[in-house]
């Protein structure tokens, strides 16, 4: 088509893979996730750069606490590292912090540090939106009983209480790891966006990785059911 190469604004993440690149290793777990803490804060880093406004990462599903208790405290742990450490750089480099899924659910010293860092991002002028202890089908029924509150329930309404309800539209949904699947990620914003499954392991993850993805976006053709 003769149109101009379109910009994706906001790109969603399912981080996948961290375990099977430490297995790979013969490394513990514990070690995948830790390098995958490192592909965020690099891509993070870089997003500034590519002209996106929102980018949306998967790092802890509703159904992720079916994992050992050891994991998920590896996780738990590897959250609060991340949030003191790289809070100074997101205020510093413009960054707005935001939580979706039920996050207040969460121990409440990971809470009070979540509602800390979103104070002290509000300012921010892109989004890094984490999805945390994060269910679409849970985000869903949640929305919807908001709109019946209200006695509205249409789709227009059941968005508007969706917790991504400030976000811009999801253009772009990347899988790593070889997983063909969604695992009840952004099941309703992904209606119109493109999906992009790349046989990457999340730690292996970089910008130039994220490049290409935007790229191919960019040679699609979107329709949005017209012609
Ligand atoms: C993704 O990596 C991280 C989380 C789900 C928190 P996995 O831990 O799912 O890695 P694989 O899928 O077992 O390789
Ligand atoms: C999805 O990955 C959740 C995150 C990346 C946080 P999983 O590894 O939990 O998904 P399944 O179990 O393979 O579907
Ligand atoms: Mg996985």
């Amino acid at each position: 088509m003769g149109s101009s190469p379109a910009q994706a604004k906001h790109v969603a993440i399912i981080m996948d893979g961290n375990g099977r690149w430490a297995k790979r290793r013969a490394l513990p777990r514990a070690m995948g996730h830790q390098r995958g803490v490192e592909a965020v804060r690099k891509l993070v880093r870089s997003v500034g750069s590519m002209g996106l406004d929102c980018l949306t990462l998967y790092a802890f599903s509703s159904e992720n606490w079916k994992r050992p208790d050891e994991e998920v405290d590896d996780l738990m742990n590897l959250m609060r590292k991340f949030i003191k450490s790289d809070l100074p750089e997101f205020i510093a480099n413009d960054v707005r912090l935001k939580i979706i899924g039920d996050w207040q659910g969460l121990a409440p010293d990971i809470v009070a540090m979540l509602e800390d860092a979103l104070e002290q991002t509000s300012g921010g002028s892109r989004t890094l939106a984490v999805a945390l202890n994060y269910g679409a089908q849970q985000e869903i029924a949640r929305a919807a009983a908001k709109a019946a509150a209200i006695g509205e329930v249409t789709d227009k309404s059941i968005a508007a209480h969706l917790d991504t309800n400030d976000l811009p539209p999801l253009d772009l949904l990347i899988r790593t790891s070889g997983e063909v699947r969604l695992s009840n990620f952004l099941l309703w914003q992904a209606a119109y966006a493109e999906m992009l499954f790349v046989d990457t392991l999340w730690p292996d993850f970089t910008p130039e990785h994220l490049q290409t993805a935007l790229d191919d976006f960019a040679d699609r053709e979107r329709r949005f059911g017209g012609r």
